[in-house]
């Protein structure tokens, strides 16, 4: 199905912005360099889903954190900037992700998934 492009000039530091793709939120998140730091820091033995953060970014540019916004318990979309680990919370029933979108406590059983995506340009991405 179809990809979608995104001007990621529209996203300031800190922020997300949530688009539809393939009708599901995806969340692109502007990652602030002590949330890159924190997903970086982390060791893999602390998670339930083992990726490191150079996983789930594209080198070079860390500061773009691309999620499709499913909760992987039951799907609902999990709510930005809340949490113990400083990413996102699921209110359904408590899943706490990290600033890597990663699963860190509640019963979402795996990492927020990062979709299909490239950088057409410094600030452009296909994401499909
Ligand atoms: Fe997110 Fe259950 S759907 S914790």
């Amino acid at each position: 199905m179809a990809s979608t492009e995104f001007d990621l000039t529209k996203v300031q530091e800190g922020q997300q912005i949530v688009i539809k793709w393939r009708g599901k939120p995806v969340f692109i998140r502007s990652r602030t360099g002590a949330e890159i730091k924190a997903a970086q820091d982390t060791p893999l033995a602390d998670l339930k889903d083992p990726q490191t953060d150079a996983d789930r970014v594209k080198a070079g540019k860390e500061q773009w954190l691309i999620l499709v916004g499913s909760c992987t318990h039951l799907g609902c979309v999990p709510t930005f900037g809340a949490g113990d680990y400083g990413g996102w919370f699921c209110p359904c029933h408590g899943s706490h992700y990290d600033t890597s979108g990663r699963i860190r406590k509640g019963p979402a059983p795996l990492n927020l998934v990062v979709p299909e995506y490239d950088f057409l340009t410094d600030t452009r991405v296909k994401i499909g």
